[in-house]
This record gives structure tokens, sequence and C-alpha cells, in this order.
């Protein structure tokens, strides 16, 4: 049955092997995690919009000159990416208090903070993905301080792409998490952003009203994930038509 081979599978998508060397296909799954895969659910149509709002978000970055993973969508849950080799960490970017953040240091819930504020976490799901100082990246070897140095500024870049085209359809970004990968142009190692962008790796607000449009819903049963998901999409004019996640047409990748 399967018709390729299987790379990787993670919680919320899967990687096969792609049609060339140096290109995957991933796929996006309905399955949601939270608190480390503590709480579980399947929301139709979660991979759907992850998808088209992944293959938005990457391609305005590539469109700008800032380098990420994405090729092009092959159908409504997959899309071609460049192979890397991903750095062991989750860069989180903050422009308000949230989350973990507002937890571990007693803030309220959306003060904006002095300036965005970028955050690493070792990317081991049995440790639950600790916080980690650059000393520790840097003592073993995760990255160098070269490699921190580029992917701060890499970070800042999307931050301030994301925060703008957020910002021009009514919904503030409050953090967000990347994950980046090196790739090999002949021998010159580059950092791009790979894995997603999409509302399961960041925290948005309705401007407006505060309404919660990201994972945050499933994480705290706030409501429906998919109708959060949907609006999302349809401001950014992402889904055709009606605004429903009505997927085109599956087309073969060759
Ligand atoms: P946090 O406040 O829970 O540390 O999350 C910071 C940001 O990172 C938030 O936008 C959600 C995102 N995030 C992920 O994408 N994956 C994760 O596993 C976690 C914990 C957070």
């Amino acid at each position: 049955m399967a018709r390729r081979k299987l790379v990787y599978e993670g919680k919320a998508k899967i990687l096969y092997e792609g049609p060339e060397p140096g290109t995957l296909v991933q796929y996006f799954k309905d399955d949601a995690t939270a608190f480390n895969a503590e709480k579980k659910a399947t929301i139709e149509g979660k991979g759907v919009l992850n998808n088209r709002l992944s293959e938005f978000f990457m391609t305005g970055l590539n469109n700008i000159g800032v380098p990420t993973h994405f090729l092009k969508r092959i159908n409504m849950r997959e899309q071609l990416i460049r192979a890397v080799e991903i750095v062991p960490l989750e860069v989180i970017v903050r422009n308000f208090a949230a989350g973990s953040m507002a937890k571990r240091l007693g803030l309220e819930e959306g003060m904006q903070l002095p300036r965005p504020i970028i955050e690493f976490s070792y990317k081991d799901d049995a440790l639950g993905d600790p916080l980690v100082p650059e000393e520790y990246i840097i003592a073993f070897g995760w990255a160098t301080q070269q490699d921190l140095d580029d992917i701060v500024a890499l970070a800042l870049r999307v931050n301030d792409y994301m925060a703008g085209v957020m910002y021009g359809v009514g919904i503030k970004l409050v953090d967000f998490k990347i994950e980046v990968g090196r790739v090999w142009d002949n021998e010159f190692m580059r950092l791009i952003v790979a894995d997603e962008i999409s509302p399961d790796s960041c925290r948005l607000w309705d401007i407006q009203t505060g309404q919660k449009l990201d994972k945050d819903v499933f994480r705290r049963d706030l409501g429906n994930l998919t109708d959060a998901y949907t609006e999302v999409a349809r401001r950014l004019k992402v889904l055709p038509g009606n605004g429903h996640a009505t997927p085109d047409k599956p087309t073969l990748i060759n």
C-alpha cells in the first residue's frame, strides 16, 4: 500500500522520501497534542489548514529572502520540502508575555515585552523539551556561537514578517516557535527555516477582542480548533471561496 518510504513520523507530521535526492514530502496529520503529548486528539481538517498556512508563510518568507525548506505544495495534506539536518532546538520568539514565560516569571499574559525575546528549548520529548541557555547549546555542540548568531538573526526576520502579516489582518503575533535546519550548497553550510509555521506553533490573538486563534484553543479547551484556524486562513485569503477548508483535488507527485 505504501507508495513511499517513511523517513520520520512525529506527533503532527510525517516525512516521506521525496521524488529527488535532497527532498522530502511533509504530510500534515490531523493529530493534535499538548503538554508533551499528555493531551491528544484528532481534529478533522487541522492538517489541511496547517499545510496551507505553512505554505503561505514559508512562501512569503522565501519571497522576501528569508530562506526556508519549503519548495511547493503537492496536495491538500502534503508539501515538498528540502531535506535538512535539523538543529535540535526549538527557537521561540516572544513579543508579549504568555504561556510558559508568563507562568515562570509570574507575568500577566498579554504584557508587551520591552523587545522581542528569543529563547531556546532542547528538542527532546522524553525530557519535555527543556529550556536551555546558550552556554549549554555551545558546550554540548548542538550549535556553534556563529550558528546561534545566524539563528537569532533568522528568527527576528521571521518575527518581523509574521508580526506584520498578522497585524495586517487584525491579529497580534504574541509568540511563536520555529525550527531551523542545515543545508549544504557545495561546501557552504546555511541555516534555513524548517518544520512548519502554523497556528500550531504560534500564539495568535485577535487585536480587537483578544480571541485566541491558535493551538491554545485546544490546550485550554476554549472551543473549536478548526474554526479558529479557518478564521486565520480566511483573513489571510488562504482558503478559496467560502472560507471553508475545501481542499483542491489531490495531485500526483512525479
Ligand atoms: P510556551 O509559552 O508554551 O513555551 O510556548 C511558546 C511558543 O512556542 C508558543 O507559540 C507555542 C509554541 N510551542 C510549540 O510550537 N511547540 C511546543 O512544543 C511548545 C511547548 C510551544
